[in-house]
């Protein structure tokens, strides 16, 4: 049976990662792979995670089953970090939140929730989008259609068609939205347009499904939450997934949430009761292992302080190196504006080359992008800004 089916090709950018680890170029750059990386273009571990990981060593007592909805002291602070502890819709009683597998694990799980709605939802996606969001939903048996969203002349978003499209919509569509830095393009809407986004959601009755995966890498905590919280408090319903992968770090303990804001409180223990059945039906139950160290971290003063600074650091890097990069550029007397990086928020941008420039980047200089031009601004640092930015004016 298993011989009827087809190799695949592979997938790009797990492609161009081993094309980079092959590459003997001593020189070489890797912008392409979505971690964070630090100066020395290392993705440690957060010295609070270390601290967070080690006192639950010691208290650990058991590794017996958490359950399909995860602990609920990580689900009740991962939504105190989202929506605020006196969002109107935390107040009211209509928020639930459980422990995923990160981000990933959340989108499916809200997909096949959507699924369970009506075999019929169609899912609107930004174009572009993170290219997983396509078979998270669309493995889910979910419609897909597209909103403009980036305007690859202007690097700017296009707004009044993102608009235009979505008063398309009809009640029940599912409107999936990037709740702050952008994947891929890293233009992220104003706080006026989250709030016309709102009205028209009100209005045409769809479900917002906000992807919240770099929360504090953006501005900062509260403000990279702000759109998605004024949405909040105008539709009756949203579903929010979120990741801990980046601003914890936690890349591989795959640690997550998904919170469901229902109209009335009798609903949201029937949307528990529905999400804890999906996650049954996937992957039974979260693993513990990143949730507690969340938790640990969260629920200490002290730790939550020191994580406020390290992100802090992480998410200033990734600011000055939008700068420096954008100075350098303009220094080097390379002709087009490419201010917009220093708007864009979080870890990527599209350069706005074309895939033969990229492909150029690649084979004479060795440095590594995905064909979009999207680029990992933490992959900069002060020791390949130089190359990056020589090479850049050596292709255009
Ligand atoms: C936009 C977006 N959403 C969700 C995720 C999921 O992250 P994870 O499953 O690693 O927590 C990512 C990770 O790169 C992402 O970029």
């Amino acid at each position: 049976m298993l011989e009827t089916l087809k190799k695949l090709p592979e997938d790009p950018i797990l492609g161009l990662m081993a094309a980079y680890r092959k590459d003997s170029n001593p020189l070489k750059i890797d912008l392409g792979v979505g971690v964070y990386k630090d100066e020395a273009g290392n993705t440690p571990v957060l010295e609070v995670v270390t601290q967070a990981q080690r006192h639950n060593i010691q208290a650990e007592t058991t590794k017996a089953y958490i359950g399909p909805a995860g602990t609920p002291g990580f689900g009740q602070l991962m939504e105190t970090l989202i929506l605020g502890a006196d969002h109107p819709a935390v107040l009211a009683g209509r928020t639930n939140t459980l422990q995923t597998p990160g981000g990933c694990g959340a989108l499916r799980s809200a997909a096949e929730l959507l699924k369970r709605c009506s075999k019929n939802t169609t899912v609107w996606v930004s174009n572009p989008t993170w290219a997983n969001h396509i078979p998270l939903m669309g493995d889910a048996g979910l419609a897909i259609r597209e909103y403009p969203y980036y305007d690859r002349e202007t690097s700017g978003i296009q707004f009044d068609q993102m608009i235009a499209a979505l008063e398309q919509t009809s009640a029940g569509d599912v409107v999936l939205l990037h709740g702050c830095c952008h994947n891929p393009c890293g233009a992220d809407l104003t706080l006026e347009q989250w709030q016309r986004v709102a009205e028209v959601a009100k209005d045409r009755g769809f479900l917002p499904l906000v992807d919240l995966a770099y929360q504090g890498l953006g501005d900062g905590l509260e403000e990279d939450a702000a759109g998605l919280r004024i949405l909040a408090a105008v539709v009756p319903e949203m579903l929010i997934t979120a990741s801990c992968s980046k601003n914890f770090g936690l890349y591989r303990e795959r640690t997550g949430s998904i919170t469901a804001i229902s109209r009335t409180r009798v609903s949201r223990d029937i949307t528990h009761s529905q999400l804890c059945s999906v996650v049954r039906g996937i992957y039974s139950m979260p693993p513990a292992h990143g949730a507690a160290i969340v938790e640990t971290i969260l629920s200490s003063e002290e730790l939550t302080a020191q994580w406020y600074e390290e992100l802090a650091v992480m998410r200033n890097r990734i600011n000055d190196l939008r700068k420096l990069v954008v100075e350098k550029i303009a220094a080097r007397g390379i002709t087009g504006d490419f201010s917009f990086i220093t708007h864009q928020k979080g870890m990527f941008s599209f350069l706005g080359i074309t895939p033969e420039q990229v492909g150029q980047l690649r084979e004479e200089h060795g440095i590594y992008m995905v064909d979009s031009s999207r680029i990992n601004i933490a992959g900069i640092n002060d020791a390949n800004v130089d190359r990056l930015v020589d090479a850049l004016a050596q292709v255009l």
